[in-house]
């Protein structure tokens, strides 16, 4: 009798322990619409930066477009400081916990991206596509310098 009491109790203990347990896992696991809006606005900065690369490059004809693309860059580098709230990592993220737990580099690393954004969005209001080269190549490393430290690598 105590000793199937025992069994029970031990079992109640251990529901209890996976009912408190499993849903924090499954919370910091699920893809979240956080991140997917995250993952949204970084592929809007690749499709615009390779858009830019490709007028640059004379691959397609539209300088016209040039200052639509950068200025389209520097509004997502601004909405890119709303897109990384604590915590927000899930299944499918390459977010690393540093973003956070070295809050300090990271915000160095997303200024100096927003500084050339900035860069690059004041050469082609003036025109001047020696410097949007430059400005956009100078933005290219600033995606590396965050991606390098605070991106996982891909999996699989
Ligand atoms: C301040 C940090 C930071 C900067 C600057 C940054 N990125 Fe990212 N980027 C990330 C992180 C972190 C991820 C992973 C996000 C995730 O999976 O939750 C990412 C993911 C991406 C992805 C993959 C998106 C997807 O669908 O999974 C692309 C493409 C990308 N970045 C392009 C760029 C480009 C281009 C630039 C520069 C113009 C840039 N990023 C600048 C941090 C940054």
């Amino acid at each position: 009798m105590a000793r199937s009491y025992a069994v029970v109790t031990r079992t109640a203990l251990a529901a209890c322990i996976i009912a408190v347990l499993a849903p924090a896992k499954a919370v910091a696991q699920e893809a979240t619409p956080v991140m997917e809006y995250r993952q949204t606005i970084m592929s809007s900065l690749g499709t615009h930066r390779g858009a830019l690369t490709a007028i640059l490059n004379e691959d397609v004809p539209h300088e016209g477009h040039v200052l639509g693309h950068a200025l389209s860059l520097q509004q997502l580098s601004v909405m890119a400081s709303d897109i990384f709230p604590e915590g927000s990592l899930g299944e499918g993220s390459r977010a690393l916990p540093d973003i956070w737990d070295d809050a300090a580099g990271f915000g160095e690393a997303l200024s100096a991206f927003q500084s050339a954004a900035d860069a690059l969005a004041e050469a082609a209001r003036a025109g001047d596509m020696t410097a949007v080269g430059d400005a956009a190549a100078g933005l290219g490393r600033t995606c590396g310098g965050c991606h390098r430290p605070y991106r996982a690598r891909p999996t699989g």
